[in-house]
């Protein structure tokens, strides 16, 4: 278990990462989700670690960070933020010096080396000066490090960051096969990554938690959520007879589609299928919307801030 008791980061008067408490079990791929400067690295480097809080603790599988640092650092596998350091170091050797720093030698040693080369496809790259690298590679680089010794706990901040689409299905791939018996806690302001790949997402901004829940529960709390859109030619006609229907609130026209929000009453969908049967529309598509993470995003973060303005 990953346990956080109110940690706090402050530079100065700033306050960057604002008593943040929550719990995270095995089995979890956990999304910081915010905007940039919301605090997710500077969390990310006090878990691992890297930067001790100003207040409050956390303690990984029992370890505190702050008390039991060396025990809590080795069960975590950490993706900093940016490039990976010793820039002038090979590939090959940036690993094997990774691997001895985790206490592998010899043969073992090599074979986890060979090992994350070859699930993070670095082959090609293996004699190359790291600062030579792409930005997608250097990711690679990081990650691999962060995989190597196999540790219960990753902490990756930004993995898919500078990864181009296929590296990013990649990478996703890597981190959900490992996921079923470990704890990921991955950063991003990619609000489909949350999606695509957290079972639990965590929305921080100005160093505060906002939400924690699934990436399906927040997206119930879209005003998306349960709307009925349709495509169809004359989007103006649609919207007026949709806006008379009882089981319509609101109505929307946006990105060639008529929105209808639900009144509560009755079922929309229904009444929205069969008044576009009655009225004979040409109707290209019918849907039941999710509901939108960017929406859900807005919604939450503006709300705080208005709370913060009042
Ligand atoms: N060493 C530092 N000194 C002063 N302010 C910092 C320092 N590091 C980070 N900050 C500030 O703390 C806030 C959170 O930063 P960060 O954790 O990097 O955000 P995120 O990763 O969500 O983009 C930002 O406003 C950033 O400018
Ligand atoms: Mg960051």
């Amino acid at each position: 278990m990953i346990e956080t008791r109110e940690l706090t980061r402050r530079y100065g008067d700033f306050t960057a990462v604002d008593r943040l408490t929550f719990s995270v079990e095995p089995g979890t791929v956990l999304g910081f989700l915010g905007p940039n400067g919301a605090g997710k690295s500077t969390t990310m480097k006090m878990l691992t670690g890297f930067l001790p809080p100003t207040s409050g603790t956390a303690m990984i599988h029992g370890h505190d960070i702050r008390s039991d640092s060396l025990a809590a650092r080795r069960l975590i596998g950490y993706l900093p933020e940016g490039a990976p350091l010793y820039g002038e170091l090979s590939v090959l050797r940036f690993l094997e010096f990774a691997a001895g720093t985790r206490g592998f030698q010899g043969r073992e040693a090599i074979a986890r080396v060979e090992q994350v080369i070859d699930r993070l496809e670095l082959g090609e790259v293996r004699h190359q000066t790291i600062e030579t690298l792409s930005k997608g590679f250097k990711r690679r680089v990081g990650l691999a490090q962060a995989i190597l010794s196999d540790p219960p706990v990753l902490i990756l901040d930004e993995p898919t960051d500078g990864l181009d689409p296929n590296q990013k299905q990649q990478v996703r791939r890597l981190i959900r096969d490992m996921a079923p018996d470990k704890i990921i806690v991955i950063s991003t302001h990619i609000l489909e990554e949350v999606d695509a790949l957290c079972s639990r997402a965590m929305i921080i901004a100005h160093g505060r938690l906002l939400a924690d829940d699934t990436p399906a529960a927040l997206l119930a709390r879209s005003r998306y959520a349960r709307a009925v859109s349709l495509a169809t030619p004359d989007l103006q006609a649609a919207a007026s007879a949709l806006s008379g229907l009882d089981e319509a609130g609101e109505v929307e026209i946006r990105r060639g589609l008529v929105t209808v929000f639900p009144s509560g009453k009755g079922d929309l969908f229904r009444a929205v299928s069969a008044l576009a049967e009655q009225s004979a529309w040409p109707v290209e598509r019918v849907q039941l919307e999710a509901g939108r993470m960017d929406d859900v995003f807005r919604t939450i973060t503006q709300q705080t801030a208005r709370e913060e303005a009042a």
